[in-house]
């Protein structure tokens, strides 16, 4: 199974492919954790992708979709992707079909997670994450059970992402509606498409999810 979770900034991407993998052993493949990595091992595609992102701007197709190619092809054939953040422009969607392609597989869901604009805002400045393992929490909505510490792996340091700020969301969220949702016509005519409601409560999207891929 190879799904796509589409959605703009603070939709629950991330934290629904978190539950994907622990309930179905899907792999995740963000290209914003992995441009994120590639800045912290101040590799060249880091550097180069650095002051995009804390501006909230698009890095390169070029550099997403080699990015994804390189993991994808790691890949073990049977075990299904999670595209979570990409793709978000149109060549980025022509640059999957022939990635996927190329590996013998083909896309079988696009689901959209549908939320409210003005609560994403609140969703992304309160979201944090354990600096040692990368679970995603929120300041309200998904706190650790013990504050504090990570319920994953205990730690006691967590961190903020550099283009969490209400400005730079702004850029994000105008990104997302001028280059990602123009993608979804496309999708829409090879009827893979599914909506999902992403303003319920963490488990009831899970819940929803799990309808469609069943
Ligand atoms: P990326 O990392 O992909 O960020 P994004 O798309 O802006 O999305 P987020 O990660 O902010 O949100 P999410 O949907 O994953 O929400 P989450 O689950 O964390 O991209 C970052 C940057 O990298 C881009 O701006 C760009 O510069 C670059 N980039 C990445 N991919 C690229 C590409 N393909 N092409 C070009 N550039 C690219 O949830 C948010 C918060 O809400 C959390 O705190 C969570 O706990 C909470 N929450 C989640 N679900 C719920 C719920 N149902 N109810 C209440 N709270 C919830
Ligand atoms: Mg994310």
């Amino acid at each position: 199974m190879n799904i796509i979770l589409l959605g703009p900034p603070g939709a629950g991407k991330g934290t629904q492919s978190a539950g994907l993998v622990e309930r179905h052993g899907m792999k995740q493949l963000s290209t914003g954790d992995m441009l994120r990595a590639a800045v912290k091992a101040q590799t060249p595609v880091g550097m180069e992708a650095k002051a995009v992102m804390e501006r909230g701007e698009l890095v390169s197709d070029q550099i997403v979709s080699s990015l994804i190619d390189e993991n994808l092809a790691a890949m073990p054939g049977d075990q299904g992707a999670i595209f979570d953040g990409y793709p978000r422009t149109g060549a980025q969607a022509a640059d999957l079909d022939r990635i996927l392609e190329k590996n013998g597989r083909k896309l079988d869901h696009v689901i959209e997670l549908g939320v409210d604009v003005d609560a994403l805002v609140e969703r992304i400045t309160g979201r944090f994450s354990c600096a040692n393992c990368g679970a995603l929490y929120h300041d309200t909505a998904n706190p650790p059970s013990k504050e504090g510490e990570c319920d994953v792996c205990g730690s006691h340091e967590f961190k903020r992402r550099p283009d969490d700020y209400e400005e730079t969301v702004r850029t994000r969220m105008d990104e997302y509606r001028a280059k990602t949702a123009p993608i979804l016509p496309g999708y829409e005519a090879r009827r893979i498409v599914s909506r999902v409601d992403g303003m319920g409560g963490i488990d009831e999207v899970a819940g929803a999810i799990d309808a469609i891929l069943s």
